[in-house]
């Protein structure tokens, strides 16, 4: 794992202590990335139902956006003198989250699911930010910028959820499944 390899250099001004600490947050935004867009191919390939062409069409600009998030915070970790892994297997091994549970669905059930989804990636980079305040405010300017689009694609989903008083069908769940069910 990078995380455990000793950095040879890194970027002028970085301690070589904060920067192995940026890389390993990096590395763990990189297996989110990852995992995002990869996911929400799988939802544009599974979607069925009324809404099917708007739904599967939506999807795919984050897809593109979200994979070149994932090549930003590779090359990020590089800059660093660290070494970006990129391996399926790798990735599932570090993850702390569970694959996503949903198969050949209905958009709304989908999109549900995806509330979940989003809820969970957008937590973790405002965790990862909060903690770059004080190790480097250049990774931090990195993902503020994905965080503003990725709170900009759960918009995208909730407007799909939401009644016209503003209120959320899956604001109880807990679970993609739930979340799944209460959209539908
Ligand atoms: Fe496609």
């Amino acid at each position: 794992m990078a995380n455990t390899v000793k950095l040879k250099y890194t970027t002028p001004g970085m301690s070589e202590s904060d920067a192995t600490r940026v890389v390993e947050l990096l590395q763990d935004r990189l297996n989110a990335a990852t995992d995002l867009h990869l996911t929400l191919k799988h939802v544009h390939w599974n979607v069925v139902g009324p809404h099917f062409i708007s739904v599967h069409e939506m999807i795919d600009p984050q897809v593109d956006e979200v994979r070149e998030f994932a090549d930003d915070l590779a090359e990020r970790i590089a800059t660093l003198g660290g070494s970006p892994i990129g391996t399926p297997g790798a990735l599932v091994a570090a993850r702390t989250w569970d694959e996503y549970s949903i198969g050949r669905d209905t958009t709304q059930a989908h999109l549900g699911a995806l509330d979940l989804v989003y809820q969970g990636v957008i937590t973790s980079y405002r965790d990862a930010i909060k903690e770059l305040d004080d190790l480097d405010l250049v990774t931090q300017d990195m993902l503020i910028g994905q965080t503003d689009k990725l709170e900009l694609f759960h918009w995208f989903v909730r407007a799909h959820l939401e009644d016209k008083s503003g209120a959320l069908s899956t604001a109880d769940a807990h679970s993609e499944q739930e979340a799944a069910r209460a959209a539908g």
